[in-house]
């Protein structure tokens, strides 16, 4: 057989741990699928002492992820500590260096280094795989760089952080607040350190940046998103929605028009009887489209031990056999700046506020929205016991601009007691 494939490991938390696990585990599974030997050389974390449930003895320790990556006997250096700056960045950068392959599960690194490190690796001649960096377990990454090979992508959607996704539905099947179910997820520990990288945004945004770069051939750049949490989402509009067929989701989208690159990581409705409506709990969906293939849809588990080393892993088989993709699909150099759209495809929208119970509010509101060029398909006055009443609008399609105009000019009608939140309606 010929030689063993030689892992660097750095990071032995969730992810570092289950990877050495699969590599223990599947030992002979591997050398047969691969066509050699995978090996474990060194490892390393914060701390050395700390009990981690898995034979660690075998292996050479590095406290300096650096050192770990420019080991001679390490052919592929993976990077599991996270951070897009601070001991990862550079770890993964001398690796480069050094010129081994890096495997990655760090999606803010790529999502705000990816370019120069794509140049970097290409400029080495190395590679840099990063499946678990996008939707856990579920081989997107491939799928766009592989198997949709053949196609132009016309739009890729996507539920990608669990927890959000856990909240939302939480918040509709147990009639629950938002505050109420955050906190539970804290007291869960399902939260980031900083949870406005989940409940922000901010960690599905990461991934949906990752993502576009590969189906639009453009440089990862996470400032070309629109980003919204869906921290202002309440329990009512998760109930109205439902009223009126639709579940609410943390959703991305990122699509090419003739006005250039959209991408939004964005509170979105969408029909309850579609897949994305359908998905429950902490589960992640991909949605993909290519003008051969139709629609996919890919759906599984997108954090957690198990479905993120399994794709650490799928990385590592590859890079064994001997497979080398340019890291965003494209050559470094043949990857175009994007050209974001300034104005949104049109869509449907959804308006929820709060009106003065005066006679003739309603109306106003609608002569505003129909002065701005929008017309109304549904609209409904929930029962109210104070002197404010919720309303809510379904539009007809309707552009960005022309919701902003009619938004803008309700204040100046007099009947608004609360500020409108207005969400889009996703044809999915
Ligand atoms: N957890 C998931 O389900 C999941 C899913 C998809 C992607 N990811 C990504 O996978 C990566 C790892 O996540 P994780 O959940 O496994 O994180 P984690 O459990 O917090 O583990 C991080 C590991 O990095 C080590 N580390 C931190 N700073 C270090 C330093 N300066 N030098 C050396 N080691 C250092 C820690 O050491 P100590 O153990 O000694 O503290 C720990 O072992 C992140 O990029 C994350 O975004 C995670």
């Amino acid at each position: 057989m010929t030689s063993p494939l030689r892992l660097g490991i750095a990071g032995l938390g969730t992810v570092g741990v289950g990877t050495v696990r699969i590599v223990q585990r599947h030992a002979d599974l591997l050398a047969e699928r691969a066509g050699r030997p995978v090996t474990i050389s060194a490892v390393g974390a914060r701390s050395r002492d700390k009990d981690r449930g898995v034979r660690l003895g075998d292996y050479a320790w590095e406290d300096d992820p650096v050192a770990l990556a420019r080991r001679d006997d390490v052919d592929v250096f993976v990077e599991l500590i996270g951070g897009e700056e601070g001991p990862a960045k550079a770890a993964a950068e001398a690796a480069i260096e050094a010129g081994k392959h890096v495997v990655t599960a760090n999606k803010a690194l790529l999502a705000m280094h990816g370019q120069a490190l794509a140049e970097a690796a290409e400029a080495k001649g190395v590679s840099i795989r990063y499946e678990a960096a996008v939707a856990g377990g579920i081989p997107v990454i491939k799928s766009l760089l592989e198997g949709l090979a053949g196609n132009e992508i016309t739009r890729v959607m996507g539920v990608m952080n669990g927890t959000c996704n856990y909240i939302l539905t939480r918040m509709q099947s147990e009639g629950l607040g938002y505050q109420a179910v955050f906190r539970e997820c804290e007291e869960l520990g399902y939260l980031e350190a900083d949870p406005t990288l989940d409940v922000g945004g901010i960690d599905a945004g990461h991934k949906l940046a990752i993502l576009t770069a590969i189906a639009f051939g453009t440089k990862v750049d996470f400032g070309a998103l629109t980003i919204e949490g869906i921290e202002k989402i309440t329990f009512e509009d998760i109930e109205q929605a439902a009223d009126m067929g639709y579940r609410i989701k943390l959703l991305g989208v990122a699509q090419q028009s003739g006005r250039g690159l959209e991408a939004r990581m964005t509170p979105c409705l969408v029909p309850a009887s579609s897949p994305l409506g359908q998905l429950e709990g902490p589960t992640n969906m991909v949605v993909l489209e290519g003008d051969s293939v139709g629609q996919i849809v890919l759906r599984g588990a997108g954090a957690g031990e198990g479905p993120t080393a399994s794709a650490v892993m799928g990385d590592v088989c590859d890079l064994a056999r001997g497979a080398m993709l340019p890291v965003f699909g494209k050559p470094a150099d043949k990857l175009a700046s994007p050209a974001v759209s300034t104005t949104d495809t049109p869509a449907a929208y959804y308006l929820r506020m709060a009106l003065l119970d005066k006679p003739g509010a309603l109306a106003r509101i609608a002569s505003v929205i129909g002065e701005a060029g929008i017309s109304i398909d549904r609209m409904r006055q929930y029962g109210h016991s104070t002197e404010t009443a919720p309303v809510l609008i379904v539009t007809h399609k309707a552009g960005r601009d022309a919701l902003e105009a009619a938004i803008g000019a309700m204040p100046g009608t007099g009947v608004l007691a609360s500020e409108p939140v207005a969400l889009r309606i996703e044809d999915v």
